[in-house]
């Protein structure tokens, strides 16, 4: 509950900040030579994304970015997480780099640094370009080579000013929704390809931080979205069982080639009933494994397995027959998500246990409520918003507190946004977007944490 608990004090070097995507925000879909990404297809494509919606304009991010960059100085925000279109700086791919594309960054990072924010850039959120795609998109492995190279082209231009840099966000997202069961751009429903498109991921991560570093690049990371699995019964040898599956699908499988030199024994008999494993080829888990210097953490919800006989498991995890995923529990968000802020803390320990000497970062963590704004249309009172984020910032600091090396807080998102397959339905901004005129409106939630912010805590 809000402000009912004691107060906490972060770190003085904690990093606050907030996140977005391109494709989420940007809009301007057509201008300045961007070419079309998968989401542009997918969006345009009947039934794949609530109502139709786009990000055709979405937040007009790219003609507002002066204003919002002022908003997020009057928060207080330190930093603020943004990816780069690559279909803006590369529209087809594989030839040449667009320099107006990357004109919209260098703005960007100017105006951030103007106002004494610190950029960390995404280089990809998800908008492969199209004719990516049209070429196998992550089950080719060239794309993963044109990432590096893509990587490259947009260090070049921004590398004097942009500190931090991770490569992918959630490749668990793009793969097993992209290409597994068909949720997420680009819309292939196919368990072979999403763990092809899993290692080839990972390869373009390791690829491009070989790039970034070569260029000079200081700090590299990527951002997953590993989850604390438990057992619905924890007594049950099936559920233990489940868990240890479902484990290695959500966080192993990329953890381990990431931090701990290759892909685990189990992990790998699994992906061998959908493909062969030819496409990953010798040396490949040495270029993944390569340091990282920050392990960005997406956490939004728990997840509970159980082991039955002829439960159908999850078409988000190929080969899941005979797991159950234990519906959410309430107190749920507008997402249908269970919101449990003691499962970040017990992610965080773990992943400090398993995975030691690598600083974490959230990277993005929030939630979704159908907010509105009052009859004066000033205020939005997002009080559920608020307890969700108290709750959470409690558990990031039990964390530190336990011993993990937590060395930042990004809340997701700055501004309502298109929120992918539900389009503009989910509001998880702690700044309100009136998608009719554009206008942005501080939530309470955004007061609130420009008083986190203020205090380096919470309480
Ligand atoms: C994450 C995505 C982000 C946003 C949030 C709600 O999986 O990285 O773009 O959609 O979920």
């Amino acid at each position: 509950m809000t402000n009912s608990a004691e107060p906490v004090r972060f770190p003085d070097s904690f990093i606050w900040g907030a996140a977005t995507a391109s494709y989420q925000i940007e809009g301007a879909a057509r201008e300045d030579g961007r070419g079309p990404s998968i989401w542009d297809t997918f969006s345009r494509t009947p039934g794949k994304v609530h109502h139709g919606h786009t990000g055709d304009v979405a937040c007009d991010h790219y003609h507002r970015y002066r204003d919002d960059v002022a908003l997020m100085a009057e928060l207080g925000l330190h930093t603020y997480r943004f990816s780069i279109a690559w279909p803006r700086v590369r529209p087809d791919g594989t030839g040449p780099v667009n320099p107006y594309g990357l004109d919209f960054y260098d703005r960007l990072v100017d105006e951030l640094r103007g106002h004494g924010i610190e950029p960390i850039v995404t280089l990809y959120h998800w908008d492969l370009p199209q004719p990516l795609e049209d070429r196998g998109g992550w089950t080719n492995r060239e794309t993963a080579e044109f990432f590096a190279e893509y990587a490259r082209a947009v260090y070049t231009r921004l590398g004097d000013r942009v500190n931090t840099w991770t490569t992918l966000n959630e490749p668990w997202c793009s793969a097993y929704l992209g290409y597994g069961n068909g949720v997420h751009a680009p819309g292939r429903a196919d368990a072979g390809a999403a763990f092809q498109a899993v290692h080839h991921l990972l390869l373009g991560h390791g690829l491009a931080n070989q790039a970034l570093r070569a260029a000079g690049a200081s700090t590299v990371g990527i951002t997953v979205n590993p989850v604390a699995v438990s057992p619905a019964d924890p007594h049950s040898d099936a559920d233990a069982r489940a868990v240890h599956l479902v484990d290695g699908l959500q966080n192993r499988i990329f953890l381990d080639p990431l931090l701990r030199g290759g892909y685990p024994a189990d992990v790998l008999d699994h992906m061998r009933r959908f493909t062969g494993v030819e496409h990953i080829r010798d040396g490949d888990e040495k270029i993944i494994g390569e340091p990282i210097d920050l392990l960005g953490i997406n956490y939004y919800s728990p997840t509970y397995v159980a082991g039955r006989d002829g439960a159908p498991g999850s078409d988000a995890y190929p080969g899941t027959e005979g797991v159950e995923f234990v519906p959410p529990a309430p107190p749920l968000t507008d997402m249908g998500w269970q919101i449990q802020p003691s499962g970040m803390t017990a992610l965080l320990e773990k992943l400090g246990r398993d995975y030691p000497g690598v600083p974490l970062m959230i990277t993005e963590n929030g939630a979704a409520f159908p907010d509105q704004p009052d009859a004066g249309g000033d205020q939005v009172a997002d009080t559920s918003r608020i307890d969700y984020l108290d709750g959470h910032l409690r558990a990031a600091h039990a964390a530190i507190t336990a011993g993990v090396d937590l060395r930042g807080y990004l809340v997701w998102s700055l501004l309502d946004n298109f929120e992918w397959a539900l389009g503009y339905a989910k509001r998880f901004g702690i700044v309100y977007v009136d998608y009719l005129t554009q206008r942005r409106v501080p939530k309470a939630s955004a007061r609130w944490y420009q008083e986190v912010i203020r205090r380096n805590g919470v309480g």
